[in-house]
């Protein structure tokens, strides 16, 4: 690519995969809120808001990919996750339509389907189930990303992330957790394959007992290389097991199941 732009640069998600993809484009824009440090040769920083449709459709014009992770990233208050994820989406793909649509890799959330029970096995048909209005945003984007394929033909890979950091600190992410390097290694596949359409993945490594089929997956010609398995020891010594009988223990969303909706 020549020029690939990364969204939420300053996040912690794009803090650890921006080393592993610096010979994907020759230019890489980074944007967000806040200022994004430590640039590389090839990266650049563009300060600019989700919300603003001027701005987004800037940011992203002449682009040959965009890697989505900016946005709200955890529960909150119905007017922040409006404008970041929800205002922010639309005018993402209002963008990409008029940059000529450029392939998107969209950070979605297991969010979507947090109030599934832990004791079901879930594929990318599995039906929403979304334990906040974050999850409910993850929900909005997804769709819009389907519905902007169906009618326009853009592609995009929707990537229902578990728990993207270096290590594992929960047992809850023992189930969860996607490498650095694996999420990597998704986003090198869904810009290098022939065809990608509205596709939807969950980003989660080859860990034990997960609750997660990758059923589109396979055909992208991607699979996991990494495990949450090497963390077990040290996870066991470190953090108490969930309550039994808790929805951390029962619910794939966990403690976000019981935040309370801030609807205004
Ligand atoms: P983060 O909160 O560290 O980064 C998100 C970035 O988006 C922040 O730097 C923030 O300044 C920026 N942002 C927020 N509102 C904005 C706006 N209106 N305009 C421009 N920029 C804005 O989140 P993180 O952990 O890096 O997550 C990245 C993406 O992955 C998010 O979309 C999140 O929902 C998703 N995700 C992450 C998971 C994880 O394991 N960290 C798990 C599931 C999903």
């Amino acid at each position: 690519m020549k020029k690939l732009v990364i969204t939420g640069a300053a996040g912690r998600v794009a803090s650890v995969l921006r080393p592993l993809l610096q010979d994907l484009a020759e230019q890489i824009v980074l944007s967000d809120l806040r200022e994004v440090e430590n640039l590389s040769d090839k990266e650049s920083f563009v300060r600019s808001d989700l919300a603003d449709r001027g701005a987004m459709r800037d940011l992203i014009a002449g682009s040959d990919g965009i890697i989505h992770l900016g946005g709200i990233a955890n529960e909150g208050d119905w007017q922040s996750i409006r404008a970041g994820n929800i205002d922010g989406l639309i005018n993402l793909y209002d963008a990409a339509a008029l940059a000529g649509q450029p392939r998107i890799v969209f950070a979605s959330s297991y969010h979507v389907v947090g109030f599934a029970p832990q004791s079901e096995t879930l594929d990318s048909k599995a039906p929403m189930r979304p334990d906040g209005l974050y999850g409910v945003s993850k929900v909005f984007g997804e769709a819009l990303a389907s519905m902007y394929f169906d009618k326009t033909g853009q592609e995009t890979a929707v990537v229902r992330i578990g728990s993207c950091f270096s290590d594992v600190h929960s047992h809850r992410m023992m189930k969860t957790w996607f490498s650095p390097t694996d999420f990597a290694s998704l986003i090198r596949r869904a810009f290098a394959a022939d065809t990608l359409g509205y596709r939807v993945l969950y980003g989660v490594s080859d860990n034990k007992d997960g609750w997660w089929i990758n059923d589109q997956a396979e055909d992208l010609g991607w699979s996991p290389v990494d495990s949450s398995e090497r963390f077990r020891a040290d996870v066991a010594a470190r953090f108490s097991p969930p309550e039994p009988g808790s929805p951390d223990d029962l619910l794939q969303g966990g403690v976000f199941t019981t935040f309370e909706i801030k609807s205004n």
